[in-house]
């Protein structure tokens, strides 16, 4: 396996570490508030990362463009921002709501770019 797809890998499993120990967290209090953040440390971090660490195996020239380098920093540097924004939100400070809008949008973008460089680097 490629070094590109090892980092993704590598920084998903520690989201599963994080989304799990929120879990049982969750679980074990009967505080299920974050139950978004948790939702989305899974799904944003440990689900996606893997995925797209494997689809990158197989699409190794995408993985060696410039384009996965930074859709690798916009993905990791926006969704610990996103999911700080959205458990401030949670817990009663709406004004982190204009952050979280902002590291979604970031997010998106990331995602764009992944679907752009997966698509014309497909070869
Ligand atoms: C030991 C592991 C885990 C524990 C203890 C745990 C615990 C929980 C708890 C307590 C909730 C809140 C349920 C509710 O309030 O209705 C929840 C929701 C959720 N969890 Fe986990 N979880 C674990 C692993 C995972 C994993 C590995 C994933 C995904 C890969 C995941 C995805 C979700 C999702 C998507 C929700 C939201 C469900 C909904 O919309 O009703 N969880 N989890
Ligand atoms: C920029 C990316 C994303 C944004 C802005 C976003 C936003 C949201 C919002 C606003 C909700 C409703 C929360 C509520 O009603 O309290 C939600 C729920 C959910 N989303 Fe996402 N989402 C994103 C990415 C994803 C991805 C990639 C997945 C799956 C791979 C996913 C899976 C879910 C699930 C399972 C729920 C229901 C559980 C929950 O309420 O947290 N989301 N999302």
């Amino acid at each position: 396996m490629s070094p590109v797809s090892r980092r993704w890998i590598y920084v998903a499993i520690v989201y599963f570490c994080l989304a799990v120990s929120l879990g049982v967290f969750m679980g074990t209090s009967g505080d299920h508030r974050l139950m978004s953040v948790h939702a989305h440390l899974n799904l944003l971090g440990w689900v996606t990362l893997t995925l797209v660490g494997i689809i990158y195996h197989y699409f190794p020239k995408a993985a060696a463009s410039r384009l996965a380098s930074l859709q690798f920093w916009l993905h990791n540097l926006t969704l610990p921002v996103m999911m700080v924004a959205l458990t401030l939100v949670i817990t009663g400070t709406p004004q982190a709501g204009p952050v979280l809008g902002g590291a979604a949008m970031v997010m998106l973008l990331a995602v764009l770019l992944f679907a752009g460089n997966v698509f014309w680097r497909r070869a």
